[in-house]
């Protein structure tokens, strides 16, 4: 994409959020949110215009409220994201006797120091999010208290067996031994050890969660990654004051933690969320005639393989005014309406876009040509299997794609015809994935349920219309 620094001058003001108060609310909104189906269709919208801020980036937030916890003092978070996973994550840390509350248009946790948390009285839920419970074992592993941890059907799901591993070579216990998903018991010890760990998979939530536990043990922790993840948490931790260093070495990137570490409160402002502003910007390229911007937006180049990609593809991507905000850069994002072509997209890309794959399959169900996407095995471990997610409901509304071992292709002929009903399988981004698509397919694209778009991004449809999209 093209960067510039000059200054746009359009300005909207962000959208507004309800507050939740987190230490007296019932354990999980998500549980009854979800238990019935809210479906919903994308039609053929009229150009979108005008600049918008999307809420806060969700990996950002996580973090900020739990190395607040971890602090001494109090931390002050400006633009927390106030969606379900995040909101958990509050929750939990005010179960193990770090205080997240809202204040005004602030956040604040008064954090407990690091290994100065309690036993909760009761199980932590962690909803939908994958991210709050792999960061949280890693936090439990570090402590003297033994944790339940629950979660909805689809995190129930999902593999916990990539972080219990490293964490039960540090010390952690699960209780029920041989148990690799939630619910499950897990014991944590004030003796951790640290190790030093290659990750097997490319996954910034291991990563991080060694490297939480890490903060905890006696000498220094490592994680060693083959291809390069998020890094909020090493920038973060080194933000806090504990000591960490990042080498490259034999081309691998080695994350050193120095264990007993102490930690200050500090005060956070969270950037824009790029993956939920891939929503908007892929529906500004795909209907004709818009020309959007989207404020505020993280651009840490560990999170923008989208963008790269949607500019290879013809896209007109622009960053604006790039600036840097609390140890980040971001950027206002301009996108214009573009004639899009089929591009190969290299699996060392994958972890800079993991979430983005079913956004740009929509998108490339539009281009002229095959879009070929390698490297995908991670998202078959997501909210879904977001593989095959992606390929049925582009295969139910006209668009022929193939899956081989972890490619997926797409055969873009510049037209989606559109007119099927998509299964969504309890995940928010094939949910906004495909009412994105609808916006220019020929016939109204529809999802079998909206509910889980509160676990991550519950402004979706109303910022889609304040910039002109129509859904029904
Ligand atoms: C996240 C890392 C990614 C991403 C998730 C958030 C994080 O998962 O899919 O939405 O905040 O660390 P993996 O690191 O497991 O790929």
């Amino acid at each position: 994409m093209r960067r510039h620094s000059a200054t746009c001058g359009r300005k909207n003001p962000s959208a507004v959020v309800q507050a939740s108060h987190v230490s007296h609310e019932k354990p999980s909104e998500a549980a009854s949110a979800h238990g019935e189906a809210r479906p919903l269709s994308a039609g053929k919208s009229g150009p979108l215009s005008g600049s918008v801020r999307v809420p806060g980036d969700k990996s950002i937030s996580h973090r900020a409220l739990i190395f607040g916890a971890l602090s001494t003092g109090t931390t002050r978070i400006r633009g927390l994201l106030e969606a379900e996973d995040v909101i958990n994550t509050a929750r939990a840390v005010t179960a193990l006797g770090a205080i997240a509350e809202k204040s005004g248009d602030e956040w604040t946790v008064k954090g407990r120091g690091v290994g100065g948390l309690s036993q909760p009285a009761g199980p932590l839920d962690f909803g939908n999010s994958g991210t709050g419970t792999r960061l949280m074992m890693g936090v439990v592993a570090g402590h003297g208290i033994a944790v339940r941890m629950t979660g909805d059907a689809s995190l129930s799901r999902r593999p916990m067996r990539r972080v219990l591993g490293p964490l039960k070579q540090m010390g952690l216990e699960i209780v029920e031994d041989g148990k690799e998903t939630l619910p499950l018991t897990v014991r944590g010890t004030q003796h951790l050890v640290p190790i030093v760990y290659e990750l097997p998979v490319p996954s910034a939530q291991v990563k991080s969660a060694i490297l939480i536990a890490g903060l905890h043990a006696a000498g220094e922790t490592a994680v060693i990654e083959k291809e390069p993840t998020r890094d909020h948490t090493e920038r973060m931790l080194k933000y806090f004051g504990a000591g960490v260093r990042t080498e490259v070495k034999d081309g691998k990137t080695h994350i050193t933690v120095t264990g007993h570490a102490e930690m200050e409160g500090r005060d956070v402002t969270v950037p824009g969320d790029p993956s939920s502003a891939a929503f908007l910007a892929c529906a500004a390229l795909l209907v004709p005639g818009s020309d959007i911007i989207i404020e505020g937006v993280l651009v840490n180049e560990t999170r923008t393989g989208l963008y790269t990609t949607l500019t290879e593809m013809g896209g007109d991507v622009t960053f604006l005014n790039e600036r840097d905000e609390g140890g980040e850069p971001i950027a206002d994002i301009r996108v214009r309406s573009s004639k899009l072509k089929g591009v190969r997209v290299p699996a060392h890309r994958a972890p800079s876009m993991i979430d983005e794959y079913p956004v740009l399959a929509c998108v490339a169900a539009f281009a002229s040509g095959d879009t070929v996407m390698a490297g995908l095995a991670e998202l078959k471990v997501k909210e879904s299997d977001r593989l095959a997610a992606t390929a049925d409901g582009l295969s139910v509304n006209g668009i022929a794609a193939s899956i081989t071992g972890d490619t997926l292709v797409v055969h873009g002929t510049g037209k989606v015809p559109g007119g099927g009903t998509v299964a969504t399988h309890l995940d928010h981004r094939i949910a906004m994935a495909f009412l994105t698509m609808g916006l220019a397919s020929e016939k109204p694209v529809t999802v079998d349920d909206t509910a889980m778009i509160a676990t991550s991004f519950p402004e979706f449809r109303g910022l889609m219309e304040r910039l002109g999209a129509t859904y029904g």
